[in-house]
């Protein structure tokens, strides 16, 4: 099924293309990166046996892949993306793990026609937050839930709480100015406002709202990351944190190194390790 109006520019667009062949590009560093706040996500959602959930900007499939577990054969999670890519990646990887219940589809969640009223939840790991009209896409959201249903998402909270972000824009910033960010644009930040995120559920019928901060160090570019390879993916791999493509080499080579210099202060064992922030969402 697609569901794509072919004339939406922006961050739709974006995704749809080289944002999201992108991600493909650095999936599995992203998805180690993002599995701590992916499992806080998932206990909070609390999927059982036989429940039927939607997770929206699925990317390549982590989060619906442990949820299509939870629900077991008598339920079924419905993974939707916009991005081709992403999506063909995702049921690759569900495919060889024999995953009956779990299916993808290619669509924007904003207006995608998925069945009405079938869904117990609506999931989602940092895929809500890019809706150009996000207040007519969570009215959509909600449409998909059965009565009682409810839709538990992870947004990014301030860029100021999130380390791993402000050093690549400070630092991209101290040599080549950035555009001042736009407060709620469509991006990894635009839910960084708990009273905003509140007021769209609200205004799209959802109750009993709550929004709880995560904090925590992630691992930056994955599993046994170190300065070096964490600068580059913050670089290159992230969508707007992203060396901008007209600068000069010699200053993206400077960005580049200084980043790394600066990386070195958070490797661990483990990797790079930096602090992080984002806010967990529940609703009804
Ligand atoms: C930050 S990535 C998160 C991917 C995945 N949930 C994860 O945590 O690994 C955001 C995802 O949302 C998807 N996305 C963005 N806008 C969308 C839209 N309007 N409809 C459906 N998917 C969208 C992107 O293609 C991308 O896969």
């Amino acid at each position: 099924m697609t569901n794509i109006s072919p004339e939406k520019a922006s961050s739709e667009t974006l995704w749809a293309g080289q944002r999201g062949e992108r991600w493909l590009a650095n999936a599995d560093r992203f998805e180690e990166m993002l599995e701590p706040i992916g499992r806080a996500l998932i206990e909070l959602a609390a999927c059982q046996p036989g429940e039927r959930i939607i997770d929206v900007g699925c990317g390549t499939g982590a989060t619906s892949i442990a949820i299509a577990r939870q629900v077991s054969a008598a339920g079924g999670v419905t993974g939707l993306d916009i991005s081709s890519v992403l999506v063909a990646e995702a049921s690759k990887r569900a495919g060889m793990l024999g995953l009956e219940n779990l299916h993808f589809v290619l669509g924007d969640a904003a207006i995608a026609e998925l069945p009405v009223a079938q869904a117990d939840a609506v999931v989602s790991r940092f895929g809500v937050m890019f809706f150009s009209d996000p207040q007519a896409a969570f009215i959509h959201l909600h449409g998909f839930l059965k009565p009682g249903g409810r839709m538990v998402f992870a947004c990014w909270a301030p860029m100021l709480q999130n380390l791993w972000r402000l050093e690549v824009e400070n630092m991209i910033n101290a040599h080549f100015p950035l555009p001042t960010p736009v407060p709620r644009a469509p991006g990894p930040f635009a839910f960084d406002e708990p009273e905003y995120v509140q007021e769209i559920l609200q205004l799209a019928g959802f109750k009993n709202i709550r929004i709880t901060p995560w904090q925590n160090n992630l691992g930056i570019g994955g599993a046994g990351s170190n300065a070096r390879s964490a600068a580059e993916f913050l670089l290159k791999a992230l969508g707007n944190a992203q060396l901008p493509e007209d600068v000069p080499a010699a200053i993206g080579m400077a960005i580049q190194s200084e980043l790394e210099e600066r990386l070195k202060m958070f490797e661990t064992k483990d990797g790079v390790q930096m602090p992080a922030a984002a806010w967990l969402v529940s609703a009804q």
